[in-house]
């Protein structure tokens, strides 16, 4: 027997942040995706989502609540006329929620469920913080409906949610084609440690690769492909030789929208990071470091320049999303 009293079953799945470690952008295809070919990491800075069933119907609206390390974003999470918190819709237009209705629509479940975003990733940071909440989302509505999907299908549904919706599944160094989403896991020796610069103010996707393309406008472009350097020192791992060959074809366009992000990168340079990049579409810059005390030193450096909103140190590689939590009662 269902009812809404008695049902307490809930799932909490945790998923990483990515940045990406080189990132190669090719022309507009006809669908207005861009061929890419890139490095992804996933990082030790994740989200929390739990899904919960309601004792509902999933023809019913889907309730997302949302609670977070951003000042921006705390207060009322029903605050805003258009039912956002900062810049994360509370609706259906969240990917949590396409996740699991998607999920509910090829699997055939009719029980409503309820959603929670415990957030630590940057909004819009470029560092794929709703795309690991899609995919933790996903994840767990699997484990709590037992709809025994594999990762293979699993994976599939994220691709079409978005194209970095795979990865945070997958988790670990991955190369990314295709839009990003078609993943082959990499070899990679060894913890990097990373300091991440944010930003209060996010940058949209899509007007960063608006303005690559504006920005490249009549260069014939090259087929996207990651270097043979980068995946070597990876293999060895080299932490210098992985430093000198951080690179985005995404960072001129967004240093171009946010002028501000050139100073950023060159205080990590002043502070002798080992490599420093803006991670994916930005505004998000993560710097590669030696070691732990050497974070404090780049730390320190992008502090007192006020060069960031928020200076955060995490490692990578981190495995993929992961269920945290179960709870079952009734
Ligand atoms: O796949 P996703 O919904 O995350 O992509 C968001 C936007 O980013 C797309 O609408 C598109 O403008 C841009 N994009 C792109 N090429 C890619 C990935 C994303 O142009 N490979």
């Amino acid at each position: 027997m269902t009812s809404r009293a008695l049902t307490s079953r809930a799932v909490t799945v945790r998923a990483p942040a990515k940045i990406n470690l080189e990132l190669r952008v090719g022309a507009p295809r006809a669908d207005g995706f861009h061929e890419l070919a890139t490095v992804f990491q996933a990082i030790s800075l994740a989200d929390d989502v739990t899904v919960r069933a309601t004792g509902g119907s999933i023809d019913e609206p889907i309730q997302v609540t949302l609670d977070s390390d951003f000042a921006h974003l705390d207060g009322d999470p029903s605050a805003g006329d258009d039912g956002r918190t900062g810049a994360v819709p509370l609706d259906e237009t969240n990917l949590v929620v396409r996740a699991v209705r998607l999920l509910a629509e090829r699997t055939g479940v009719g029980e409503g469920v309820a959603i929670h975003i415990r957030k630590r990733i940057p909004v819009a940071g470029g560092m794929a913080g709703g795309s690991a909440d899609g995919a933790a989302a996903l994840l767990a509505a699997d484990q709590l409906w037992h709809s025994g999907s594999s990762r293979d299908q699993l994976r599939a549904l994220a691709a079409e949610l978005g194209s970095d919706v795979p990865f945070p599944l997958l988790g670990g160094t991955a190369v990314g084609t295709g839009r990003g989403e078609q993943l082959t896991p990499a070899l990679c020796r060894g913890s990097y440690t990373w300091v991440i610069a944010t930003s209060g103010r996010g940058l949209a996707t899509p007007s960063v690769f608006a303005e690559t393309d504006r920005l490249r406008a009549g260069r014939v472009l090259p087929v996207p492909r990651v270097g043979p350097e980068l995946m070597a020192a990876l293999r060895s791992g080299n932490a210098v030789a992985v430093g000198a060959r951080l690179a985005n074809d995404l960072q001129p366009a967004a240093c171009s929208l946010r002028p501000d992000l050139e100073r950023t990168l060159e205080v990590g340079r002043e502070s002798e990071a080992l490599g420093g990049l803006v991670s994916g579409s930005g505004p998000t810059v993560a710097f590669l470091v030696r070691d732990a005390e050497h974070a404090l030193d780049v730390r320190a450096a992008l502090e007192a320049a006020e060069v960031a909103d928020q200076v955060i140190t995490v490692t990578g590689p981190v495995h993929g999303a992961r269920v945290i939590e179960e709870f079952a009662r009734g």
